[in-house]
């Protein structure tokens, strides 16, 4: 049987104001590292894009590291073609600095205003190139509206899959070890997964997941 690739983005980007301040979010890289993990165990062939996080990859998988959304990107857009499912884990900031400041920024005025500009959208991107055969997953992190708005991302983002959590939830989403996920297909399905540790919950997504990419 030939072995698929699977892709997986995972972790925060975080995007620099200066040498020493950046703006990040609480991404920990737990649940696109337990995909990770779970997808080597299936004998797939992992490629793991990861922003700065405090795990090291799973022995086997290839992981390249990036800091920036743009960064992100780049390596996305490198490694893509060679990838039969992608799971974009990666909490990726929305916004970045217009500029980032060479120099440390000094505490001289009483208010300081900073300018943000859209960071690319790295999931509509893959969803524009998309290959014939390749699977393209999101996951959502949403606090209201939670499926409809994961619906919207899906459609907006031309994905096959949506895996969407509520991240105002305590004990689940960003920095926990579990997770609570409802998986929205393009072809209208809608399955929700009880809560379960994210390493428990990698499993059961491929398992849903691989064997439709079987003939890609
Ligand atoms: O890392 P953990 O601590 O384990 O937490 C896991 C998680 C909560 C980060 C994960 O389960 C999750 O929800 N990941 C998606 C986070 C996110 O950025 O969601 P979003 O709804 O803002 O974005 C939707 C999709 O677009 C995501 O697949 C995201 O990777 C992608 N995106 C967003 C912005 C952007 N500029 N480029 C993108 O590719």
């Amino acid at each position: 049987m030939i072995k698929r690739t699977i892709l997986i983005t995972a972790g925060p980007t975080q995007e620099p104001l200066d040498p020493v301040r950046y703006l990040t979010n609480h991404s920990s890289g737990k649940m696109g590292y337990a995909i990770a993990r779970a997808a080597l165990l299936q004998g797939c062939r992992v490629i793991l894009i990861s922003g700065p996080v405090a795990l090291s990859p799973p022995a086997g998988v290839r992981c390249i590291h990036v800091q920036t959304a743009r960064q992100m990107l780049a390596s996305v857009l490198k490694y893509y073609k060679k990838a039969n499912i992608i799971f974009k884990v990666a909490a990726v900031a929305d916004y970045t600095p217009q500029k980032s400041s060479g120099q440390k920024i000094k505490k001289t005025k009483k208010r300081l205003s900073l300018l943000l500009v859209k960071t690319p959208d790295i999931l509509a991107t893959l969803g524009q190139r998309k290959k014939a055969g390749q699977i393209l997953v999101g996951f959502a992190a949403e606090t209201q509206n939670i499926l409809k708005n994961a619906q919207k991302k899906l459609r907006q983002k031309n994905c096959d899959w949506m895996i969407v959590n509520n991240v105002a939830k305590k004990g689940i989403g960003f920095g926990a070890d579990d997770n609570q996920v409802s998986l929205i297909g393009k072809n209208g399905e809608n399955i929700r997964l009880a809560k379960m540790s994210k390493a428990h919950l990698a499993q059961k997504i491929l398992k849903i997941i691989l064997p439709r990419g079987q003939h890609s």
